[in-house]
């Protein structure tokens, strides 16, 4: 039977919890689509810290370059808000994805129907469905230009630093066509280039890009523009293309005209077949360790690794599928409404109950 190494990557806050519910129901997926997993779990983030003194080891790195894919809940928590900026949780996060060269991130905001009740945006403006992917820059920008903090006169000054260059948007933009190509080609990118110059050398490259892509219908538009976009007529969007902290700030925006931010899975890809797998949120530490937390975005994130890694189509529907079944079942905290008709169910029974769908 075939065998795929998964390295899991828990981290801190609810991503333990999370991640073991998502475990659960790729196990069960596995078994009933005729393949086997094997794991293995590596530290990162303050989880690291604690064990190891960094938030990324050498050893979590090599982990994750052995394994076919791999699977994270979140990192970060109050607990390690006094470390240097340099050795905080969310620096390990930032140190994988650049370690193993993930430089486009994939971030679909989807509805499912039964959450249409849930969704804070009035039933007129979501329409007849949403489904939105966001594909984020991951490696570059403002995230690893360069940065620094000074002091002169007694005067604190700090910055950091946004560029990019001609290939890093080339690249981007290639997985951003080219999904552009598999979905209603359609594509929008969203930059600030009315003020930055790093926005119109990205506004040039997709120009030019878009002249090989001659199906593809291509829009641009401003950020800030586009945050409003997303809540007056989020139906407009098919992909949407953007640099690593804007496409940060609006995969946020977009997760919660889906309901909740606990329902958005994501996939980091790079140009081999390793990728990473996470819920876009973060790890929730006020919710830790409760019990209450939504695992479904987790869940999710595996059968985007089915899909995007392990080449297991089927297997991802499966997930989707028993998704949105359980949703006519069972809520979290998160997506429940009064009078929703359905069960409000803590974190470990939304796994089982995804699981007992498969
Ligand atoms: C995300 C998160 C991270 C990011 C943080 C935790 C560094 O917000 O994955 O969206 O900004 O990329
Ligand atoms: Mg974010």
């Amino acid at each position: 039977m075939k065998t795929y190494q998964i390295t899991v990557l828990k981290g801190d806050g609810i991503g333990p919890e999370i991640v073991d519910q998502a475990v659960k129901v790729l196990d069960k997926t596995a078994e009933k689509h005729g393949f086997a997993v094997s794991y293995n779990y590596a530290l990162l983030g303050g989880a690291a810290i604690d064990a190891a003194g960094v938030p990324l080891p050498e050893e979590t790195v090599a982990a994750c370059k052995a394994a076919d894919s791999v699977l994270l809940g979140a990192v970060g928590g109050p607990k390690w808000d006094s470390q240097p900026g340099h050795n905080r949780p969310e620096k390990g996060l930032l140190g994988i994805r650049k370690a193993l060269g993930l430089y486009a991130n994939l971030r679909p905001a989807v509805i499912f129907a039964p959450l249409r009740d849930a969704s804070p945006l009035k039933p007129e403006i979501i329409g007849e469905s949403l489904d939105i992917m966001v594909v984020r820059e991951l490696t570059g920008g403002i995230y690893f230009g360069d940065r620094g903090t000074q002091e002169q006169n007694g005067v604190k000054s700090a910055y950091d630093t946004e560029r990019y260059s001609e290939p890093e948007v080339e690249r981007i933009a290639r997985v951003a066509f080219d999904m552009a190509m598999k979905r209603n080609k359609r594509l929008c990118s969203v930059d600030k280039a009315n003020v930055l110059d790093s926005s119109r050398l990205w506004r040039a490259v997709i120009d030019r890009m878009a002249k090989e892509y001659p199906e593809v219908a291509v829009s641009h538009l401003y950020v800030d523009n586009t945050a409003m976009q997303l809540v007056r007529d989020p139906g407009q969007f098919d992909v949407i293309v953007t640099s690593n902290m804007f496409g940060d700030i609006l995969s946020d925006e977009a997760s919660m005209i889906s309901g909740s931010i606990g329902m958005l899975a994501s996939a980091s890809l790079g140009d081999g077949g390793l990728g990473l797998y996470e819920p876009i949120h973060g790890s929730a530490p006020d919710i830790a360790g409760q019990d209450i937390a939504n695992p479904l975005a987790t869940i999710l994130s595996v059968s985007m690794l089915l899909r995007y890694s392990l080449n297991e189509p089927a297997a991802a529907d499966a997930i989707e599928k028993a998704v949105s079944q359980v949703l006519t079942l069972a809520r979290t905290k998160d997506i429940y409404t009064e009078g929703c008709g359905a069960k409000l169910v803590g974190c470990k029974e939304m796994g089982d109950l995804v699981a007992a769908q498969i």
